[in-house]
């Protein structure tokens, strides 16, 4: 089965940005254990990271017609703001885990609302880039389930 990443904003500075919050790793680094524990897994995995809005969109709008089975979202600062981008999720109909580097409930009070968490069939905060691994082993076990 085919898994689309998809990392929001800023996060293609990751090593750079804030790493007291954000930790040393870098976009590569998360996307190269990724594709490792996909092939664990046995499953396929594909990223994607913009600055703009409309082109999470537009690749949301894509995995409604490429085989994508699920979604993993780390929407960055558009959790707080973009009901377009809810929108376009919400229209793919696919299952979809959330993910936030940090604890954003140890955060901002601004950090607190999301447009994606009642949505999501999980949200995993505070993780760090582990976080991305603990949502793709979750959504190969849910995709397993859903099967039955
Ligand atoms: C973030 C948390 C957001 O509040 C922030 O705007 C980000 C990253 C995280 O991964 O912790 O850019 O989604």
């Amino acid at each position: 089965p085919r898994i689309l990443v998809l990392h929001g904003p800023n996060l293609n500075l990751l090593g750079q940005r804030e790493p007291h919050i954000y930790g040393a790793t870098t976009l590569d680094d998360i996307n190269q254990s990724l594709q490792g524990l996909a092939a664990e897994l046995d499953v396929e995995v594909l990223t994607f990271q913009s600055n703009h809005e409309g082109a999470l969109i537009d690749r949301l709008h894509a995995a409604r017609l490429d085989g994508t089975r699920y979604i993993v979202i780390n929407p960055a600062a558009y959790t707080h703001t973009s009901v377009a981008l809810r929108d376009a999720i919400g229209a793919t109909d696919l299952p979809f885990i959330e993910v936030h580097l940090s604890n954003v409930y140890r955060r901002e009070p601004f950090r607190h609302h999301s447009y994606f968490s009642d949505l999501a069939t999980a949200v995993i905060s505070g993780c760090g880039a582990h976080g991305y691994l603990l949502a793709l082993r979750h959504a190969v076990v849910d995709l397993g389930n859903r099967k039955n």
